[in-house]
């Protein structure tokens, strides 16, 4: 899982707040080639994850962790990952992240160890590890921790009211002509946190539209 090992998800697995293990279903493989795919019965192209290798794998770590982990297995055809899964998954003192690899996995396997069938995103991918590390950063940053106060108190896309972020300004005020907008300039705390609300709102209106409608929603009896 080399592609966390460096920034805040680096950080957190060298501060012992997270630890990530790959484990290599080859490993559990019943033949001297390691192989742990073989044809589909039924014909067609592409070759089969073997349920044997998958079950095994997972039945080691749950010696490992004497619990049975949630077992999340990254496929196009499960539900999209959102924030919501993320704090749900969140709590979770372990979970097992099954990455498919090549058509797929024998079914009889997913029926035996599958708890979560997870998807990020309408596309097709070669395997799920890239899924499982989107996951995994997106889980890793609502532990407990793993981000610092400064990182924390940034208000997230998502995070107030279901809205988008509003925009952001640093030095200098004036770049290449384009202004920081007065009033973040102004001191003027109310005023400042007004503008910024109502610039969540057009943002979210403007770019996520399907947002902006929950948030109408759910906002109907307060305004
Ligand atoms: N494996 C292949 N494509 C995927 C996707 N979009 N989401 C999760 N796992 C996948």
């Amino acid at each position: 899982m080399n592609g966390l090992s460096t920034s805040i998800t680096g950080r957190a697995m060298n501060k012992g707040l997270l630890s990530v293990e790959a484990i290599n279903i080859r490993d559990f493989s019943h033949d001297k080639h390691q192989s742990v795919d073989d044809y589909p019965y039924g014909g067609g192209a592409g070759m089969v994850m073997q349920a044997a290798p998958v079950v095994e794998s997972y039945e080691y770590i749950c010696q490992k962790t004497k619990k049975k982990p949630r077992c999340i297995y990254l496929s196009p055809q499960g539900k999209t990952f959102h924030q919501r899964m993320a704090e749900e998954f969140s709590k979770e003192e372990d979970l097992v992240f099954l990455c498919g690899h090549y058509e797929g996995v024998d079914e009889r396997a997913l029926e035996m160890i599958v708890t979560d069938e997870v998807s990020i995103g309408d596309y097709v991918l070669t395997g799920g590890e890239l899924p499982a590390m989107v996951m995994i950063d997106a889980i890793s940053r609502l532990l407990p921790g793993v981000l610092n106060n400064e990182e924390s108190a940034v208000t997230e896309s998502f995070g107030l009211d279901g809205l988008l972020e509003y925009p952001q300004y640093s030095r200098p005020e004036d770049f290449r002509g384009r202004k920081v907008p007065e009033v973040l300039m102004s001191g003027h705390h109310a005023n400042i946190a007004k503008w910024r609300k109502e610039q969540a709102i057009f943002r979210t209106k403007e770019k996520r539209p399907d947002l902006y409608e929950k948030y109408l929603l759910n906002n109907r009896t307060k305004t």
